[in-house]
């Protein structure tokens, strides 16, 4: 595999000086602020309000919680300890639903805890390291997903334009990105010509976001709204889809931010290959298909206001699902750390690894 890994300087959830530091993403392209986090309630509503958001984004930001949370504990009896660190846990897990590499990360700090059989001391001294691993581990995860993403990228035209949807890059991870890894792999091979960003509404993670990235990079990109994409498709504009997921089911089914479904059709409608980049720890074994994935929904405001500005009449009623699941069927492959998998095969190739980890 030819070595065309490029960076991104963008570190969403860091650990600095005792706290963990979050880029304040409701604030771009606005602004670049960050807020310091010290206990694991700030950082709940950080994951409620998406200060901080992206489905490994999150779990990253959760471990960091676990950990801020147990610091704080004062107790020195272990199982006292590991209760009070259950609530913890469960506070976390309740912030967002649909992601669940939140919950991957919530389980993976408490069986750290479980696993250490000393003071309490040493199991806070753990968390913290296992949480600074779950964030460089994704790192590495993004940039194996942007190197084996290229590999299955069209072949032609030399140069693609590359449409997604919502912010799958270094703000929704621990840096890089997902979908924005194989869009910034194939900028480092010479193999990219633009990025459609549809805006995303009602939260406008592409508008804001996904284009705030590229522009940092100099990566052309052209904001298209929601409704312009299956046109950019017909028109011959489009030459592949690359989008993330907040959960993937056994089958290969997968929930990403609302619109993601339509692209996909839109996409199998004009021949257009739909490619999922996402991490092992994105995919849920438990659940047979996208049925049983449980879909946030969100406050209205979102759809009716647009900052004090109220868009739509008194009296309407409102429908605002902050995801929607695409089949299976419409996906191309699925773009993971361990390589390109088809949606029927990911069970069989995957699930043993994700034992080991
Ligand atoms: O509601 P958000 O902004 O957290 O939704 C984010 C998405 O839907 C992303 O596409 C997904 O989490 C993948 S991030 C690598």
């Amino acid at each position: 595999m030819t070595s065309t890994t490029s960076t991104s300087a963008i570190y969403p959830v860091t650990w600095q000086a005792d706290a963990a530091v979050l880029i304040d993403q409701t604030r771009i392209p606005a602004e670049l602020t960050t807020v310091r986090i010290e206990d694991y309630e700030t950082m709940a509503r950080a994951i409620e309000t998406m200060i901080v958001r992206g489905a490994p984004a999150i779990g990253v930001a959760a471990a960091y919680g676990m950990y801020l949370g147990a610091r704080a504990l004062t107790t020195s009896e272990r199982a006292e300890f590991l209760r009070q660190l259950a609530a913890i846990a469960q506070r976390l897990r309740a912030t967002r639903p649909t992601a669940v590499n939140l919950f991957w990360a919530v389980e993976r700090m408490v069986q750290a805890a479980h696993a250490v059989d000393g003071p309490v001391e040493q199991i806070k001294h753990h968390l913290l390291e296992t949480a600074q691993a779950i964030q460089t581990d994704d790192l590495r995860t993004c940039e194996l997903i942007g190197q084996h993403g290229l590999q299955v990228l069209p072949t032609q035209p030399e140069r693609l334009r590359i449409l997604t949807h919502c912010n799958a890059g270094a703000l929704a991870t621990a840096g890089y990105g997902t979908a924005l890894g194989v869009v910034r792999a194939a900028w480092a091979a010479g193999r990219l010509e633009r990025v459609f960003a549809d805006e995303t509404r009602p939260r406008l993670q592409g508008a804001k976001l996904t284009a705030w990235e590229c522009v940092q990079e100099g990566i052309p990109v052209t904001i298209i709204t929601d409704n312009m994409a299956a046109h950019c498709m017909q028109q011959g504009m489009v030459d592949a889809v690359v989008v993330g997921a907040d959960r993937i089911a056994a089958n290969g089914d997968t929930a990403n931010k609302i619109g993601t479904y339509s692209v996909a059709l839109a996409a199998k409608a004009h021949h257009i290959p739909f490619f999922v980049a996402a991490p092992l720890s994105t995919i849920d074994f438990s659940l047979i298909d996208g049925r049983q994935i449980p879909i946030e929904q969100r406050h209205p405001s979102e759809i009716y206001q647009v900052g004090d500005a109220q868009l739509c009449p008194d009296g309407a009623e409102f429908y605002n699902p902050a995801f929607d699941v695409t089949p299976a069927e419409l996906i191309a492959a699925v773009v993971t750390e361990f390589g390109a998998i088809a949606p029927a095969d990911l069970q069989s190739t995957l699930a043993a690894k994700q034992g080991k980890r």
